[in-house]
């Protein structure tokens, strides 16, 4: 996006209590999506190539400050906190006078960039540009008068400063604002508390916009979901939701298949290719990429996870930072923990353990096994029970089986330790040193059979 001509700074204010989270973490750290709200408005804000973005802080600054970094942010403090006039005033000092600021808000997280880059437009060459729309239900809002007859904005009135013709108005100040630098250094500091909260407002700029005929123009968002505000735990699950159910509806259109689209949460990125299917009640965290006609079964959290095409993910699995190949079937019930790199026609099945192990093409692990720290070759058949003891307490040590390995049930093999190519080994063997190939090796007491032994009976 270019901006024409003025230099482009973004202005968040974040420095309100949150009183009614009920939370001792500053509320725009409270997370929607996996993130803090306050990322989604950064993000936006970044998405737009400004010239600067400043984040005027109070409660909580030092957590947030932590949470963030520097971030390529400017930040402001704001104590005590007076007002939204008040609250950009503290930050004057960093808006060059070539420019003009966009105001967004830490705990307005899903107004969409698009709608942003529409009000900027909105405003270029110098004028005053205000995001309003209209509510069936304003309670609570600043109302945009307008002049009967021009149906130029006059100014803007609070809730609680209206009259009761004012508070029938139904297009509403949603906050955001974009206004020349210029004009914020004459009439920022002019501002007063003259109302009934006893607050510098920023709205009241617009009364002095008026005084100077400097144009003042309004922009709409798409979507009136788009300029809600978060005050409270149930408005932040409110938002929660709208953001998961436009996801999925981007997955739809995408040509993804999803069970029950009010069923899925996205906490990062879910990339697909075509003819994919998730079934119902998914996490994706992080950055999780899907082949084409990958299937995700019921009950599925992935994070950081690649898949290749043709995969299936049965029901109750649990992969994370791992890149599975083609052609796998994984699960139901297998738990894949990262740094796990499965090639194609892998097949891991229930109740198995997965860790930092690199399997290749067709070997299979299907039944209760724990396999960690290992390399293992191409079509090798891991029996029912089979654990690598990769710990000794101290240190992990590696366990390598080599290709065509087949284990019995129910072994335990004591890393480090190779299991050399073509290796057969008995079952419910505990194997402690490298095996030679092609051969069985086993290690388990001869079977007896105590002939005439009688069980043991109570006494009467
Ligand atoms: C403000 C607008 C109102 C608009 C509404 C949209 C003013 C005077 N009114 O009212 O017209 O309809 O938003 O939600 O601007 N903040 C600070 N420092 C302060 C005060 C507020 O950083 O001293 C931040 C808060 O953290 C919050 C935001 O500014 O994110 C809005 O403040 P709030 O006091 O809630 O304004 P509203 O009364 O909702
Ligand atoms: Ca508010």
């Amino acid at each position: 996006m270019k901006q024409m001509g003025s230099k482009l700074h973004i202005v968040i204010l974040a420095a309100g209590i949150g009183k009614r989270m009920k939370s001792s973490r500053p509320k725009v750290l409270h997370e929607l999506a996996g993130k803090p709200m306050l990322s989604h408005v950064v993000e936006s804000a970044q998405a737009l190539q400004p010239y600067r973005v400043c984040v005027v802080i109070g409660h909580g600054g030092e957590q947030i400050i932590d949470r963030f970094g520097s971030n390529d942010l400017i930040w402001v403090e704001q104590k005590p906190q007076l007002g939204t006039g008040h609250a950009l005033l503290q930050a004057l000092p960093e808006l060059d006078e070539e420019g003009a600021t966009l105001v967004l808000y830490g705990d307005v997280p899903l107004v969409r960039v698009e709608t942003l880059s529409k009000l900027v437009q909105a405003g270029s060459g110098d004028k005053y540009a205000i995001l309003t729309t209209a509510l069936e239900n304003p309670y609570g809002y600043g109302r945009i008068i307008r002049n009967e007859d021009t149906r130029a904005i006059k100014c803007i009135v609070e809730e609680k400063d209206a009259t009761e013709a004012q508070r029938l108005v139904n297009e509403i100040n949603t906050g955001i604002m974009y206004i020349p630098n210029r004009k914020l250094h004459i009439w920022l500091p002019k501002l007063n508390n003259d109302n009934a909260q006893k607050e510098y407002y920023l709205t009241d700029l617009i009364k002095m916009a008026v005084a100077e005929n400097i144009p003042i123009v309004s922009a709409q968002p798409d979507y009136n979901w788009e300029i809600l505000g978060v005050n409270s735990r149930a408005q932040m699950a409110e938002l929660e939701r709208i953001y998961q159910k436009e996801n999925a509806s981007k997955l739809l259109e995408d040509g993804v298949t999803l069970y029950d689209p009010s069923r899925i949460d996205i906490r990062g990125q879910l990339r697909c290719g075509s003819d994919v299917e998730i079934d119902v009640n998914c996490l994706f965290e992080g950055h999780v990429q899907l082949g084409n006609s990958v299937k995700i079964k019921a009950n599925c959290v992935l994070k950081n996870v690649t898949v290749a095409d043709g995969t299936v993910i049965q029901p109750f699995s649990h992969i994370e930072n791992s890149a599975i190949g083609a052609n796998c079937r994984i699960g139901p019930y297998s738990r894949i923990r990262p740094n796990t790199n499965l090639n194609d026609n892998v097949h891991i099945g229930n109740f198995v353990e997965i860790k930092q192990s690199v399997i290749a093409e067709g070997s299979k692990v299907n039944h209760l096994s724990y396999i960690g720290d290992t390399v293992m070759g191409s079509s090798v058949n891991v029996g029912a029970g089979t654990i690598t003891c990769n710990y000794d307490g101290a240190h992990k040590h590696q366990t390598i089986i080599e290709d065509n390995v087949f284990i019995g049930s129910d072994t335990q093999l004591v890393a480090p330790v190779k299991i050399s190519r073509g290796t057969t080994i008995g079952a419910g063997s505990t194997i402690t040193k490298d095996t030679p190939e092609n051969e069985l090796t086993l290690s388990r007491a001869k079977q007896v059979t105590l002939t005439g032994w009688k069980r043991p009976s109570k006494q009467k």
